[in-house]
């Protein structure tokens, strides 16, 4: 082939960030997290699917059991998981170590910290933890501990050689659930050993926009001649079709899946909770790479749950992002690793974290951080935030999964901030058992009473419909719902209409309708065009496509 052929990546070629072969979920990267999880949850599953693989293929083939820790080979490749198992404990010894002194930490503190001075319980801690960790207690004497955080991802708990990601083809939406099967070898991909924060993976994604020779690509990936025949197999000499900015004089918004969202307005552009289909054809027409612009003001993080942090999309775009907008928590809490150091210590730049009420302006366009309750199985968790939008006279609520508890919450919103035109709310109002996520980080079993009564659950109809009428919203979407097919892969979520989820959204968008609000469960793709106000009265939007 021609060396100084000009050569694109073609837009159906995934990428799969992993850590050790497992697919890369926030909580995977920062070390404290990443630690408890190789020992509670990967560990686990290798150990089950070794021991009994056709109990596995069986769940995996069980609709009630999608999204369980079931691994997805069909009861095959028995050695190569063991294999992977022995690799990890040999190689992540010190993880598996630094897992069992968290434990061992919590238990000290459980037995011997009864309200009196902490300082005899410093030489107890274990001596891989010391320096690590401050003990702490709460006004009424419970004992916890500060990890600091930062010190722990310049340690060798942060461990680089652990990253690596995954090339292949995807060609439609059935794409196997991710978060509970390790990525095995396959002729098919390519499996690129190269850290997170690598400039090498910005220049990856480059070529989907701006082409490279031939030669220049293959040195730069490092890939051996015997791959070369996959590696040009994943390029093209074709120019992907050049993206058109929106240029109009007000606001357009587009939903791309689930709760990713682009506006563009007065040259400003942003994207919430970036996720992204790969561009091929397959019945639902959607948004995909190609329809973002060439560089993004700002990408926002709503919160810390893996279908609104997916690396697999940030990394492709990380080239693309000028400014990335997270809550602000660096509190050293297990449960709530802090976003800044997480995205920080993966090659993002311009990483700004914004505090509740605080604000970003630039011109005529603000964004307002505003708190996120619940959601988070009742956990003391500061990673989450809804944002508010104002763009000129327009002003749009982006809530994620926010659960309204506590509808006060939304009268103190609405005096401070006014009305709201356009609400975007998920509704996943059953959500999963606290275990689900975070039982790993948990250093005892949690009663199941306890596990199934605080769940990760989103708003239902009627705390909804309260943030609607508190905000006084002319335009309500139900949005965040894992719907999207191309998303199957991280949701372990398919409903029926007669789900709790979807009962409960269409009451909403009825009850609303009713009244006169705009409403729709958003799905697949769909664009709005909102022309300049000139007064708080005037908003209809000017053109809607479905
Ligand atoms: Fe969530
Ligand atoms: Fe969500």
């Amino acid at each position: 082939m021609p060396h100084d052929e000009q050569l694109y990546l073609r837009p159906n070629i995934q990428v799969e960030p992993l850590i050790d072969g497992w697919y890369a979920w926030p909580h995977l990267i920062p070390p404290a997290t990443a630690a408890r999880n190789i020992t509670e949850r990967h560990m686990k599953i290798m150990d089950s699917y070794i021991n009994m693989p056709q109990v596995h293929a069986n769940a995996v083939k069980n609709p009630k059991m999608l999204g369980g820790p079931f691994i997805d080979y069909e009861g095959k490749r028995v050695d190569e998981i063991r294999a992977l198992r022995e690799n990890i404990k040999r190689e992540r010894a010190h993880l598996i170590e630094l897992s069992a002194a968290l434990v061992e930490l919590d238990n000290i503190l459980r037995e011997s910290a009864k309200g009196y001075s902490l300082l005899p319980l410093y030489e107890k801690i274990p001596a891989i933890l010391r320096g690590y960790v401050e003990l702490v207690y709460d006004l009424n004497n419970h004992p916890s501990f500060r990890l600091i955080e930062p010190l722990l991802y310049k340690s060798r708990y942060y461990d680089r050689s652990q990253q690596s990601v995954r090339l292949s083809k995807i060609s439609n939406d059935d794409r196997p659930f991710v978060l509970s099967t390790p990525r095995l070898e396959s002729d098919d991909a390519l499996h690129l050993h190269l850290p997170f924060d690598s400039p090498v993976i910005d220049d990856l994604f480059r070529l989907k926009s701006s082409p490279r020779p031939w030669r220049e690509i293959k040195e730069k990936l490092r890939v051996p001649d015997s791959r070369d025949d996959l590696l040009r197999s994943f390029l093209t000499p074709e120019a992907p079709p050049p993206y058109s900015p929106y240029a109009g004089p007000g606001v357009r918004w587009r939903y791309f899946g689930h709760a990713c969202i682009l506006i563009e307005s007065q040259g400003v552009s942003m994207v919430f909770d970036p996720v992204l289909s790969y561009t091929y054809e397959n019945g639902i027409s959607r948004y995909t790479y190609l329809d973002l612009p060439d560089e993004i003001d700002y990408v926002l993080i709503t919160h810390n749950h893996q279908d609104h942090i997916l690396f697999e999309t940030l990394l492709q775009i990380r080239h693309k992002i000028k400014n990335i907008v997270v809550p602000r928590n660096n509190r050293g809490h297990l449960q709530d690793p802090s976003l800044k150091l997480l995205f920080e210590n993966c090659g993002f730049r311009n990483v700004v974290e914004l505090n509740e009420l605080e604000e970003i302006r630039v011109g005529d366009v603000s964004i307002t951080g505003l708190p996120f309750f619940g959601e988070h199985a009742d956990l003391d968790i500061h990673s989450k935030m809804a944002w508010l939008v104002k763009l000129g006279l327009h002003t749009l609520l982006f809530a994620a999964d926010s659960c309204n508890i506590d509808p006060v919450l939304y009268e103190h919103l609405h005096r401070n901030f006014g009305d709201v035109d356009a609400l975007f709310l998920g509704m996943e109002c059953d959500g999963a058992p606290l275990s689900w996520l975070y039982g790993p980080l948990l250093s005892r079993k949690i009663e199941r009473g306890m596990d199934e009564s605080r769940r990760l659950a989103g708003s239902n109809y009627e705390q909804a419909m309260n943030i609607v009428n508190h905000l006084n919203c002319r335009e309500a979407y139900v949005y965040a719902m894992g719907q999207e097919p191309w998303l199957n892969y991280i949701m372990s979520i398919k409903y029926t209409e007669q789900s709790r989820p979807m009962t409960e959204s269409t009451k909403l968008i009825n009850a609303c309708r009713e009244r006169g609000i705009i409403a729709e469960r958003l799905y697949g793709e769909k664009e709005i065009l909102l022309e300049p106000k000139s007064s708080p009265d005037v908003a209809p939007p000017l053109a809607i496509r479905a």
